[in-house]
């Protein structure tokens, strides 16, 4: 079935539910067992129906069914955020002493999380440049464990050679962690890329209103262990009123992400033909950086993209800008409806340096008519050019 269909028809059991098409939100702490039987196949890890609110429930398991169709993945484990799929990933196959290459664009708090959490924790990170391909060779160490690839990189959008990147890794038994959230699973098949274990916010487009946050991290069979032990142990679990708006949202993705990437090329070539942008980031918009790689190795676009100003503006002129926007509100996260746009700077980068020397801002097109972005975005350029 086309992954269309699979949006439509996965994780759905209407002769289990009086016939309803969806299925409710299972909120449980506690779950019933029939007998004392069945309670101890449960003790010997031979139950397989859910035991505990902790470890699942009808409502995560019909978006893990969902998730492993239109992925192609054995597994997929339903968390409380991205971040949670991000760091009980990491954690699941890192431990004191080893090594992990992150790319050098990937999303803030990730870094964070290496800096910090896994610095204490004794794992040493290398941070790489996004297009290093197969040069990633020259970094591996004896005790490189992971490789992380993030593509299109957070807040630049640098296209990674994955393929590339991943058969290096494989060659040296080294697992390949992929944040694939802006492919989503529609336009990006990141286990054919080479990808191991794949993770998606879902709070961006799967749920798609700006109303919940969820993670999932899918994998084959044989990384599934280590993924399922560490989210046990941090119990990092969805609620089951965000699993039903997260299984609402993914029903309408295919419709939604269509019109989203029809008003983000709007919206990206408008900007292209501004005087006032250097270059507009978005791998979809022929001759962007990562356009042709982009073609390769994904089948659409979202709407999340970054364009960079030829110039740095005075704070004033910035703000003249952003506080004048009516449709692009300033704020964190992306996928919704409505669009959103931040000002970002790159000085967290170690591997290579940000090549535009204007100020960098990221933008979600939402579902709102391009001409009506347009027109603000317009009056909120001649306000920035009128301040100084
Ligand atoms: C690329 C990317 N990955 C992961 C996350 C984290 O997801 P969440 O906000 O659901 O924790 C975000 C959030 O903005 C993101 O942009």
């Amino acid at each position: 079935m086309k992954k269309e269909t699979l949006l439509a028809t996965s994780g759905s059991a209407p002769e289990d539910h009086g016939g309803v098409v969806n299925i409710p939100a299972y909120r449980a702490s506690t779950i019933l067992f029939p007998n004392l039987a069945s309670f101890e196949a449960a003790e010997r890890g031979e139950y397989h129906r859910s035991t505990y609110g902790r470890y699942g429930t009808p409502s995560t398991e019909a978006l893990e069914d969902t998730i492993n169709k239109l992925e192609g993945a054995d597994h997929s484990i339903i968390l409380s955020s991205g971040m949670a799929a991000i760091a009980t990933s990491l954690l699941a196959f890192l431990r004191s002493g080893d090594h992990l290459l992150m790319v050098d664009a990937v999303y803030g708090p990730t870094r964070r999380f290496c800096d910090q959490a896994l610095k204490r924790s004794g794992v040493e990170t290398t941070y790489y440049d996004p297009l290093i391909g197969a040069g990633i060779a020259s970094l591996i160490k004896e005790n490189t464990k992971v490789i992380y690839v993030e593509s299109p990189g957070s807040l630049t959008f640098e296209v990674q050679d994955i393929p590339a990147i991943a058969k290096v890794a494989h060659e040296k038994g080294i697992i390949v962690i992929g944040d694939s959230t802006w492919g989503t699973p529609l336009y990006m098949d990141s286990f054919a890329l080479g990808i191991d274990v794949v993770i998606h916010s879902m709070t961006k487009y799967m749920g798609g209103h700006s109303d919940l946050m969820m993670g999932v991290i899918s994998s084959k069979e044989q990384h599934f262990k280590p993924l399922q032990q560490t989210y046990r142990h941090l119990g990092g679990c969805p609620s089951g009123d965000n699993c039903y708006l997260a299984q609402r949202g993914l029903r309408s993705m295919s419709a939604r992400l269509k019109q989203h990437a029809e008003n983000a090329m709007i919206v990206a070539k408008w900007l292209k033909a501004r005087p006032e942008v250097e270059e507009v980031l978005y791998p979809a918009l022929p001759g962007a950086p990562g356009h042709e790689l982009w073609k390769r190795d994904f089948t659409g676009a979202t709407s999340l993209f970054a364009f960079a100003l030829k110039t740095k503006p005075s704070h004033a002129a910035l703000a003249a800008l952003i506080d004048s926007l009516e449709l692009f509100g300033l704020g964190y996260s992306w996928g919704g409806y409505e669009s959103l746009m931040t000002p970002f700077s790159t000085d967290t980068r170690v591997a290579t340096k940000w090549r535009y020397s204007g100020q960098g801002l990221r933008i979600h097109v939402g579902l709102e008519h391009p001409d009506d972005l347009i027109r603000d975005l317009e009056q909120g350029f001649k306000r920035m050019g009128a301040t100084s």
